[in-house]
């Protein structure tokens, strides 16, 4: 096993990138902290950097000495800066040889490459491995591989794929997929052209730093923090990151998944194993991102007629403290019929899907998230809890709770929009996705289609959904639970336009719009709107928008769709999806229902 790192942006010397930070790669060398397959890189280390104009083929530097014993590299390091560097420090796995033309970094023209792994078998005569593998490359790379090693035939196989016009990233992945067809392994790959970096987590640690200390100005990708200062965040196994200085994203990596199962789960630790990170955080949304869509929403919405704006709105810090309270007022009764619902039929949950991970979309609600991984953990079977929300501040929260009150429990948590990122989880295991609270109800009919289409193009035979709705009833009911004698719903709906006042520099006077609930037959749904009271001029600065309201004249803030039983039988199996089980609470006022994919 390796270690290794990428770096774009400014010029920085190799010493102040790889030698100074308290845990840069000469220290990783020798005591790498979250490396769980072996405990020391000593067969040599490599460094490849670019040059200014990017224009030369990379320099390198290449040896089977210690990083930490190698004085040549020590005094080169203090002059040598690039503003694109790629190194590697190495642990031979043996029978893989100890020598310099198996060090990554790999290079041909532009590129520089490391694989940070082993492919299971590759150097057993028996598999066939080798041979199978390398016949895969074209003659053309064939030509290249200098040494014996398998990172160097990845290299091929990725060079094939560049060649072919594949992105760094597809490259990555296919050449992942491919290895994962004939074999198991660790593939942590990394892959640059000076401008641009592709990294794939996949059985080993990998962490991102963009912007701030070490990556002031630019970004580092590396298998472990080179230094305690915040910033680090943490790849998921099975995520694959593109980007270059300004610009980071990341994925999971579905397609290379789907022929295999979790990458831990595939290979056998020979050293000691060390405890995975207990939380984890990977933020899927880029800065700027939800700032830029309540502003395309306030525009297209409030202008439109009827005006509207989307429900995902509600819940700032205020919106999230109000609807929790609804969620106590005797009038709102979801909450408490999910919770009789779960504490009935957890255990059968667990039993029925054999989940090792949950998953839970728009998490938050920690209370039923418990009663899931109690079951999950009782059934002897729990490892990882996936939450998925859009606030990182609610989540970490949340997360670090979680991660507190179970010890042995992996969590990852993904700051996210589940109507954009649920295509996007961390893929492996067996998996359990919870989307609770009637929250699909938020959504139209197409964009429930779509969610559910996206959830289930990521779902892998033996997953599960979880889904929670409200069901159809007595509209006077329902009505109710939207429009409370307390007040609570109406000031939480109301709290919208605070939150345009604050964020967009809005004069609305909240006290001078009327909240309502209203059953929508037809659509069987409940809509929340807000009324003018009196004709009023509002001015939103941040978008350029002068509104005139008339009296009475309506926003639409929320609809939340009720189901019967068949409606929902039919959106699930359109999106692929069969129902396994329906339960309701004894009042038959909601419903959960288990499909299988
Ligand atoms: C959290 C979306 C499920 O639709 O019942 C509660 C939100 N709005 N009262 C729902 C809500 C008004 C709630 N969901």
């Amino acid at each position: 096993m390796c270690r290794h790192l990428a770096y774009l942006g400014p010029p920085v010397t190799l010493e102040s990138l790889l030698v100074d930070p308290p845990h840069g790669l000469v220290r990783q060398a020798w005591a790498p902290r979250h490396q769980d397959v072996g405990r020391i890189n000593a067969d040599g280390f490599g460094v490849g950097w670019y040059d200014r104009s990017r224009r030369l083929e990379p320099a390198r530097y290449r040896t089977t000495r210690p990083m930490w014993t190698d004085s040549s590299f020590a005094s080169l390091a203090g002059l040598a800066a690039s503003g694109a560097v790629m190194a590697s420090v190495r642990a031979a796995t043996p029978p893989s040889p100890v020598e310099t033309s198996s060090n990554a970094p790999f290079t041909s023209g532009p590129w520089l490459f490391s694989h940070n792994g082993t492919v299971n078998g590759f150097h057993d005569p028996s598999t066939g491995l080798r041979v199978k593998l390398g016949r895969l490359v074209s003659e053309r790379r064939a030509g290249g591989i200098e040494g014996c090693s398998d990172s160097e035939v990845l290299f091929a196989l990725v060079l094939d794929r560049l060649d072919e016009g594949a992105s760094l990233g597809d490259a990555l992945v296919e050449v992942t997929a491919t290895v994962l067809g004939l074999t198991t392994g660790r593939l942590n790959l990394l892959l640059t052209d000076g401008l641009d970096v592709a990294a794939t987590a996949w059985g080993s640690s990998l962490f991102i730093l963009r912007d701030v200390g070490l990556a002031a100005g630019g970004m580092v990708v590396a298998s472990e923090p080179c230094d305690d200062e915040p910033g680090w965040e943490a790849l998921p196994d099975g995520f694959l990151m593109e980007g270059n200085a300004s610009n980071c994203s990341s994925k999971a990596m579905g397609d290379a998944d789907a022929r295999v199962t979790h990458p831990g789960t595939q290979t056998t630790p020979t050293g000691p194993v060390e405890a995975a990170p207990p939380l984890e955080v990977v933020v899927h949304l880029q800065p700027g991102e939800v700032e830029s869509a309540l502003l395309a929403d306030v525009r297209a919405g409030l202008g439109a007629r009827p005006r509207r704006l989307s429900p995902r709105w509600l819940y700032d810090d205020r919106g999230s403290e109000l609807f929790d309270a609804i969620t106590r007022l005797p009038e709102y009764y979801p909450t408490r019929r999910e919770r009789e619902i779960l504490v009935d039929h957890a255990a059968e949950i667990a039993a029925l899907t054999k989940a090792d991970t949950l998953v839970e979309l728009g998490s938050g609600t920690s209370e039923k998230t418990g009663l899931l991984l109690d079951a999950l953990d009782q059934a002897g079977n729990l490892q990882r809890f996936i939450p998925l929300d859009v606030s990182e501040a609610t989540l970490r929260a949340a997360a670090a709770g979680i991660a507190d009150t179970y010890p042995a429990l992996t969590v990852r948590a993904v700051v996210g929009d589940f109507v954009d990122h649920v295509g996007r989880l961390p893929v492996g295991g067996r998996r359990l996705v919870a989307f609770l609270g009637g929250t699909i109800g938020n959504l139209g009919p197409s964009e429930r289609a779509s969610l559910l289409a996206d959830l289930a193009g990521g779902l892998a035979p033996g997953d599960a959904l979880l889904l929670g709705t409200d069901l159809v009833k007595d509209p006077a009911r329902l009505v109710a639970a939207y429009d409370d004698g307390a007040g609570v719903t109406a000031e939480f709906n109301r709290n919208l336009l605070h939150m345009l006042n604050r964020e967009l520099g809005a004069n609305f006077v909240p006290e001078r719009f009327q909240h309502l609930a209203r059953w929508n037959a037809e659509q069987q749904w409940i809509e929340m709107r807000l009324r003018s009271i009196g004709t009023q001029s509002v001015r939103l600065p941040g978008v350029e928008m002068e509104i005139e309201f008339l009296d009475g004249e309506e926003v639409l803030t929320e609809i939340s769709a009720k189901f019967h039983r068949e409606g929902i039988e039919a959106e699930l199996a359109v999106a692929g999806l069969r129902l396994a089980e329906w339960w309701t609470d004894t009042a038959g006022d909601y419903a959960l229902s288990l499909s299988l994919a």
